[in-house]
């Protein structure tokens, strides 16, 4: 089922019924403190109200600083935007993501942060005790959530088979942030995220610009007057995705979100839903470390 939104700010509502906006800003490859500063600054005022950030990215102080500033300066309110943040791989297991949560509250600067998520899940493949390692880190986060300091929980890179190791316990994950593009649908997992009402994200949408030059997505952006990224981006909305575009030129970041003023037809997004594996990086989240 497609998202029913009209603009950037409009939220959809996790399990826990709290909203989270349509569309975001993603920062990854932005480490350098005053461009994701200016970068996160120009996302808010062009009117993203959903900002995707990392432990890993090394850029959250500046994620942060942008935030704060912009509320400020504008009348913008805290609880009016939305800002991700992620445990990395080498923090799993219950202790050290609290600890690794802790370190991102101290870089962000921010009272509280909307969504927290598992950046990759233990996997098969590096520890015969993955799914206990699993449960140990959702343990450390279903605590950060009752603390109240992340009003959501989720996961990345969670695929049907590391959401099975958590899935029976107390809190379940609101989000899902997945490698996702017209090309790469990861159907399964995005099938078991609607049946548990899982939110499913879409990294790297336009596969890193790689998506953008398919024959079919080209043609449909002749057709319906609009560039290749904002066919992918309404294609992800249209399919019920939250898509996390990045840029860091203002053009891009403006006609990003400039896709609430057409409708891909059900016949083309069937032709696109029934595109050949095209564009994905290849990082497997039981092969990737
Ligand atoms: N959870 C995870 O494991 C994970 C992994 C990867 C990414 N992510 C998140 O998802 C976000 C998006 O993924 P991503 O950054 O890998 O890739 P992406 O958003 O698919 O693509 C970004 C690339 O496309 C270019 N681009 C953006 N808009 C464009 C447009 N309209 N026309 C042409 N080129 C355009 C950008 O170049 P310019 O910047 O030069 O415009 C950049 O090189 C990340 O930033 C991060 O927040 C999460």
């Amino acid at each position: 089922m497609g998202f029913n939104v009209n603009s950037l700010s409009d939220k959809v509502l996790m399990s826990n019924n709290v909203g989270i906006p349509c569309l975001g800003f993603g920062t990854y490859k932005i480490d350098d403190d005053q461009q994701v500063y200016d970068m996160v600054i120009t996302a808010l005022e062009v009117g993203y109200r959903h900002i995707d950030t990392a432990a890993f990215y090394m850029n959250e102080a500046g994620v942060g600083r942008a935030i704060n500033d912009f509320i400020a300066t504008t009348k913008i309110a805290r609880e009016d935007i939305f800002v991700t943040s992620k445990v990395w791989k080498t923090e799993r297991g219950y202790d050290k993501t609290i600890k690794a949560f802790e370190k991102t509250m101290d870089e962000i600067g921010l009272d509280y942060i909307d969504l927290f998520l598992v950046h990759w899940p233990a996997s098969l493949t590096f520890d015969d005790d993955w799914k206990e390692i699993n449960r140990d880190t959702w343990r450390g986060m279903m605590d950060i959530y009752k603390s109240g300091k992340a009003k959501a929980i989720g996961v990345s890179n969670f695929l049907s088979h590391h959401l099975d190791t958590i899935i029976d316990m107390e809190i379940q994950p609101m989000v899902d942030q997945i490698e996702i593009s017209p090309g790469f649908r990861q159907q399964d997992t995005v099938d078991y995220c609607n049946e548990h009402g899982i939110i499913v994200e879409a990294w790297s949408p336009l596969g890193r610009g790689r998506s953008l030059n398919h024959p079919l997505i080209l043609e449909l952006a002749e057709k319906y007057k609009k560039d290749s990224a904002q066919i992918i981006i309404r294609w992800d909305l249209q399919n019920g995705i939250i898509p996390l575009p990045k840029s860091i030129n203002k053009g891009r970041v403006v006609s990003n979100a400039d896709v609430f003023d057409f409708e891909i037809s059900k016949e083309d997004m069937t032709k696109l839903n029934a595109m050949e594996r095209y564009g994905d990086s290849g990082h497997h989240p039981d092969e990737a470390w």
